[in-house]
C-alpha cells in the first residue's frame, strides 16, 4: 500500500517507520529542521520493540509534491490541521483513506467537511512517542495500538488491507465493532486528566490519589460520558469506573501533554480538548460545568502567559509565568 505521513513527529514518525521498514511505499510531510534532517540522514525510529532505521525517505514539505495515496495518515497536532487542511487535496484520490490519529472528537468532523465522510477513518492511537531530534522519533512507552474504522464501522476491504499492513509491520491494530465508543472513550481519559494536571500541575499519581481530585476527575468524565450520549455515541455505564482503573496502572509520575505543552509556553491541545468538550455540551445543551470552569481557567492563564511575553516584548521571554514551573 502506498502511504502518506502528514506530520512525520511522534505518531506519524512511529508510524512511517514501522510501515516503511515492512516494505510499504511510505512518503512524509515534515517542514524545517526535520525535513531537513529526514533528507539528509532518514527517519530513525528508537523504540522498545526494535530499532528501526529508514534510509532515504522520500519527504517534502509540499504534499502536492508526493501524489496520491491508498491512506493518508494525518499526525499532526489538532491546531495544526485546520490550516493543513486545504493542502492535502492533491494525496486524496477515489478510495483515499484519511485516518485521523488526534486526540479528541472533532478531527474526523474536520477532515469530513472538506473530502467527505467516505474518505475518514476515524481512528486513535495508544502509544507515547515523541521527536526526540529532527529526524529521530522515540517510542517511550505504551502498546503502539492503532484503533481505528469507517465512519459507519462497515468492515469494507480498505479497512482489512489496512490492518494487514499494520500488523505485518509490527504495528497492533484493532478495527473495534463502534470506532465512536472508542475515541470518545480516550476523549474521557485524556481530557479530564489533562485539564487537571494543566491546571494543578500536579502527577498522575497525586491527582488520582487525593480524595478530591479523584472524584473531581471522576465527574469530569461523567460530563463527557453525558456530552457523549446527547450526541449519539452510548459509552459502556461502566466507563468512568473503568477508566479510573486505566488510570490507577498509569505511572504515578507522569503529566500530560497538556500539562507539558501548556508549562512550556508551546501551543497546547485546550481547544481541541476541554474547549470542545464546552462547545459539545453547549451544542446540545447538556450542562458540562467543570469543563467550562476549566476551560475559563486555562485559556485566562495563557491569556495572561500571552500578555506577559507582550510586555518583555520578547516571545520566548515568559516572565512572571515561568514561576508557574
Ligand atoms: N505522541 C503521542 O504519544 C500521542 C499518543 C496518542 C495520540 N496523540 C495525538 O496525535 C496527534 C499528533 O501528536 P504528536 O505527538 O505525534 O505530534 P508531534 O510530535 O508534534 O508531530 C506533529 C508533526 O507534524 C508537523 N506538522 C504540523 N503541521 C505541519 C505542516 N503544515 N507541514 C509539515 N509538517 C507539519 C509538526 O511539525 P512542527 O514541529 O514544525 O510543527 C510535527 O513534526 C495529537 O493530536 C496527539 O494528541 C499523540
Amino acid at each position: 500500500m502506498r502511504f502518506v505521513v502528514v506530520g512525520a513527529g511522534g505518531i506519524g514518525g512511529w508510524l512511517g517507520a514501522r510501515l516503511a521498514a515492512a516494505g510499504h511505499e511510505v512518503a512524509l510531510v515534515a517542514r524545517g529542521a526535520h525535513l531537513a534532517a529526514l533528507r539528509a540522514d532518514g527517519l530513525h525510529l528508537h523504540s522498545p520493540a526494535g530499532d528501526v532505521v529508514v534510509r532515504p525517505v522520500q519527504a517534502s514539505d509540499d504534499a502536492a509534491a508526493l501524489g496520491p495515496a491508498d491512506v493518508v495518515l494525518l499526525a499532526v497536532k489538532t491546531w495544526q490541521l485546520p490550516a493543513l487542511l486545504p493542502a492535502l487535496g492533491p494525496l486524496i484520490g477515489p478510495g483515499t483513506a484519511v485516518l485521523t490519529t488526534q486526540n479528541g472528537v472533532e478531527a474526523p468532523h474536520q477532515v469530513a467537511r472538506a473530502y467527505g465522510r467516505d474518505a475518514v477513518l476515524p481512528g486513535t492511537a495508544k502509544i507515547f512517542a515523541e521527536i526526540e531530534a529532527p529526524g529521530r522519533i522515540r517510542h517511550v512507552g505504551g502498546p503502539g495500538l492503532l484503533t481505528y474504522g469507517e465512519w459507519d464501522d462497515r468492515r469494507t476491504d480498505r479497512v482489512e488491507r489496512l490492518r494487514e499492513a499494520l500488523t505485518g509491520a509490527g504495528v497492533a491494530a484493532l478495527v473495534p465493532d463502534d470506532i465512536w465508543a472508542e475515541l470518545w472513550t480516550k476523549f474521557l481519559f485524556v481530557v479530564p486528566l489533562g485539564g487537571l494536571s494543566a491546571a494543578t500541575g500536579a502527577t498522575t499519581g497525586v491527582l488520582r490519589s487525593r480524595p478530591g481530585t479523584r472524584a473531581l476527575l471522576a465527574e469530569l468524565m461523567g460530563e463527557i460520558q453525558a456530552v457523549a450520549a446527547a450526541h449519539g455515541v452510548v459509552l459502556p455505564a461502566d466507563v468512568v469506573a473503568a477508566t479510573l482503573a486505566f488510570l490507577d496502572q498509569q505511572p504515578a509520575a507522569g503529566r500530560t501533554s497538556l500539562h507539558r505543552d501548556i508549562h512550556s509556553g508551546r501551543p497546547s491541545e485546550l481547544d481541541a480538548w476541554t474547549g470542545a468538550v464546552v462547545r459539545l455540551a453547549a451544542a446540545t445543551g447538556t450542562p458540562a460545568p467543570r469543563h467550562a470552569m476549566l476551560y475559563e481557567l486555562l485559556a485566562a492563564r495563557l491569556g495572561q502567559d500571552a500578555a506577559d511575553r507582550a510586555v518583555a516584548g520578547a516571545p520566548e521571554d515568559r516572565g512572571p509565568a515561568a514561576a508557574h514551573n
